[in-house]
Parts: C-alpha cells; sequence; structure tokens
C-alpha cells in the first residue's frame, strides 16, 4: 500500500525530510522548544475554538449570554473557554519567548530572512487574532477595547473619520462591528495564520535550523551529505520537545483549574459586566500582551508638524510592531550569535528586554506624570535596540565562531 502510495506521491521521503530525518543541529537548547509548543497551542486554539463557536451567537443582543450559557449550561463549556483563554495567553508568552531566542542567536540573519519574516507576519496575525476574540464576549472591556482601537484609526489624517466608519460598519461600535470582527476570528485570521505557519515551517525546514552558536552546520558533511554536527529530529530532538510539553501543560493546566481567570489578566474583572454604551469603565487596560504598545501609544502625548498626540501615538505604537521585520537588515554584525557579538549588543539587547517589561507595567497602570516620562524614556530604548544597531554592530568587536559546534 505503502510502496503503491510512493510512487505516485513520495510521502515516506516528505516525511522523512520534514520530520523524522531533518537534521537539528546537536547543540540546541531550551530556546528551541517554543516552536514545537507554538504548534500545540495553534492547534488547542483551533479546536477548543471550534467547539466554543458551536454554542457562541454573534448578536449584541445575546452573545454576552450565550458565553454565560457555554459557561453554565453547556457540558464542558467551562472547560473550553477556560482551555481557549489561557490558550490565548500561552501563545504570546510562548511567541515572545520564540521571537527573543531568534533575536538572541540573530536567527533572522540571511540565510533565513524570509523564516523570520514568515514569522513575524504570524506574530501581527496573532495580534489581530486575540484583538478580534477579545471583543466576541460582548462585555464592557471587549465594548470599549474595540472602540479604542477603531477609534485610533480616526486619526489618521484626511482619511482616519470615514475608514474608521467603514471598519466599524456603523458609526458607534454595534451588532455589525461585533459580527464581522467574530467573522476575522474565526474563519480568515485562522486560515491566514495557518498558511504562513506552513510556509514558516517549510521554510526552515529548506535551510536547515540556526543553532546557540550561530555556527553554519551545512559547511561540513559526511558522505551522504547529513551535516556533521546534527542529530535526525526523530527519535532524539522529538523527545525533548514531547518532555517540553509535559512540563507545559502542568503550568498550563494548573492556569487553567485552579487559577482561570489568571487574576485578571487572563480574564479580566470588568469584562463580566454586559458591554455598556453609556458607561465608560475607569480604566480601559488592553490585554496584558499588548501593554507594550499601548504604553508606547500613551506616551506620545504632543503634537507635531500640525500631526495630532493621537496620530502621532499610533503611528510609534505600530511602528513598535513593524520594526521587528526590519532586524534582517539592521544588523551587521559578521557573527550572528549573542554568544560571540560584542559588548555593545549585549547592553543595547539587555535595554530591550528591560523597555520591554517596564513599558508593559507602564501600559497596565494609570497614567501619572512621572510614569508617562518613563513611559517616554522606555519608548526611546525600546527603539534604540533596533535603529542604532546598524551602528553599534559595526563598531564592536566580535569573537572568532568556531568552524564546528564545541563538544
Ligand atoms: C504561530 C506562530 C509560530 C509558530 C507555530 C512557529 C513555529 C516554529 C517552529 C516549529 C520552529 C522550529 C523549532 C524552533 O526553532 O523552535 C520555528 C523556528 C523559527 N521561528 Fe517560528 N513560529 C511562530 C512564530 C514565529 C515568530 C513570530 C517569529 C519571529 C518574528 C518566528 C521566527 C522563527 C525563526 C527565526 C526560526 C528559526 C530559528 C532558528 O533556527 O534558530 N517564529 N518556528
Amino acid at each position: 500500500m505503502l510502496q503503491w502510495i510512493n510512487s505516485r506521491f513520495p510521502i515516506t521521503d516528505l516525511v522523512e525530510r520534514h520530520l523524522s530525518k531533518y537534521p537539528a543541529p546537536t547543540n540546541l537548547n531550551f530556546w528551541y522548544l517554543f516552536g514545537f509548543l507554538l504548534i500545540i497551542v495553534l492547534v488547542m486554539q483551533i479546536l477548543t475554538g471550534l467547539w466554543l463557536m458551536m454554542n457562541y451567537t454573534n448578536t449584541a443582543e445575546e452573545a454576552f449570554s450565550s458565553v454565560e450559557y457555554i459557561m453554565r449550561d453547556v457540558e464542558y463549556g467551562w472547560l473550553l473557554r477556560y482551555l481557549h483563554a489561557a490558550g490565548a495567553s500561552a501563545f504570546f508568552v510562548l511567541i515572545y519567548l520564540h521571537m527573543f531566542r531568534g533575536m538572541m542567536y540573530g536567527s533572522y540573519q540571511k540565510p533565513r530572512e524570509l523564516i523570520w519574516l514568515g514569522g513575524w507576519v504570524t506574530y501581527v496575525l496573532l495580534c489581530a487574532e486575540g484583538f478580534t476574540g477579545y471583543v466576541l464576549p460582548w462585555g464592557q472591556m471587549s465594548f470599549w477595547a474595540a472602540q479604542v482601537i477603531i477609534s485610533l484609526l480616526g486619526s489618521i489624517p484626511f482619511i482616519g473619520e470615514d475608514l474608521a466608519t467603514w471598519v466599524r460598519g456603523d458609526y458607534l461600535i454595534s451588532g455589525i462591528t461585533l459580527s464581522r470582527l467574530f467573522a476575522f476570528h474565526v474563519v480568515l485570521l485562522p486560515i491566514m495564520l495557518i498558511a504562513v505557519v506552513f510556509f514558516h515551517i517549510l521554510a526552515l525546514h529548506e535551510i536547515g535550523s540556526n543553532n546557540p552558536d550561530g555556527i553554519d552546520i551545512k559547511k561540513h558533511v559526511d558522505d551522504d551529505g547529513v551535516p556533521l554536527d546534527s542529530k535526525p529530529f526523530y527519535p532524539y530532538d522529538i523527545t525533548h520537545d514531547v518532555y517540553a510539553l509535559g512540563v507545559f501543560l502542568i503550568f498550563f493546566c494548573a492556569i487553567v483549574f485552579f487559577f482561570p481567570g489568571g487574576g485578571g489578566y487572563i480574564l479580566e474583572t470588568v469584562n463580566f459586566e454586559p458591554a455598556n454604551p453609556l458607561s465608560t469603565p475607569e480604566h480601559i487596560v488592553p490585554s496584558w500582551y499588548y501593554t507594550p504598545y499601548y504604553a508606547m501609544l500613551r506616551a506620545v502625548d504632543f503634537s507635531l508638524f500640525g500631526l495630532t498626540a493621537k496620530f502621532l501615538g499610533f503611528v510609534t505604537m505600530a511602528a513598535g510592531i513593524a520594526i521587528f521585520a526590519a532586524l534582517p537588515w539592521l544588523d551587521r554584525s559578521p557573527v550572528k550569535s549573542i554568544r560571540y557579538k560584542g559588548i555593545y549588543s549585549k547592553i543595547f539587547l539587555a535595554g530591550f528586554v528591560v523597555s520591554f517589561f517596564v513599558l508593559g507595567y507602564l501600559g497596565l497602570v494609570p497614567p501619572t506624570e512621572i510614569k508617562n516620562i518613563l513611559a517616554k524614556v522606555f519608548t526611546i530604548i525600546y527603539f534604540s535596540y533596533f535603529l542604532l544597531m546598524p551602528i553599534y554592530t559595526r563598531l564592536e568587536k566580535c569573537k572568532p565562531v568556531p568552524e564546528r559546534v564545541p563538544t
């Protein structure tokens, strides 16, 4: 049977090339576990989302109560919802760790630019997926988050107001907006996400994985063309991945079963009140995974060249996400990994991490004068990691990279 299939569609060859015999560098470490976990979470989100959809109603009148119905009356509906909500937060934890690994080890550098760009597109899609999903329960935060985000479009000069009305489908956020965000959340964005992840992994498998030392393992191969510093994905790498999955599930299930709201960070307390267009919540805060960008938005409180502060804040926030795509062209270092880069790269990368956390915190708390100054300072530190990279990666002295993976 397999022979019959193989002579028409070489499935064994395909599985061996992309899975079982995929040559993984021998020095992969902890940071290389998150790609696998991201795939697992993606599958979980799709399955729990599918089942949630069976009982969810996408109208302004019934959305909130249909979610309560799922929580109280649908068999295991609470579990599906908690898995899906905690899954969203887990997705972002994992994607941030996965991206940071790429930044540490220079995995975006030549010849992996397209792998990086594909990954970056998944991140942008995930941000859109998170936002559209957040609106669906139609609680107070759902409504007001949609209001804040869509009104940002209104700040664009000349076309802004018309664009915002077009996106809302109405003059205010309404059931029409809910229904189109629902369509994006369950059809368009997941299809795009799956397609781009597919491309991401295909591109990776054509070029091969980078590694913590940034060594090109394809330079030294055996008679069959297999890199000497590699081991087959099965059974070696997959064992680490499955072990990591076990550890991940311990933490994930502990949260889902014992701490499902995550102290207001996974399910926000204000969102347990139904949407009310006549009552604005005291503090409108986005989900934790957007707060670094929200802090950037708020940090810009001045207008410039006739452009409003709101528009400039919006541009800064969008640039904070977009700038990751430029990394392959900003880094001029002759080496990939932070292990061999010079001191400036280390200082700027550390500055980036600190600014990401500080901005994340500042985006969560109500603004004050001093916090606003801090937000400005850390926004500058955040961007300087990227924008000064062409300079500091050329100025610094790097360590020599070994020819083979150190044992
Ligand atoms: C749904 C989202 C994503 C999934 C499912 C995913 C999946 C994977 C998998 C399975 C790998 C190979 C295993 C590993 O190296 O961890 C990988 C590698 C990689 N990913 Fe992603 N990824 C996602 C998002 C991203 C994002 C947002 C970026 C960057 C902006 C990114 C950049 C990379 C890079 C550069 C590699 C190669 C790393 C290396 O070889 O050192 N990925 N990804």
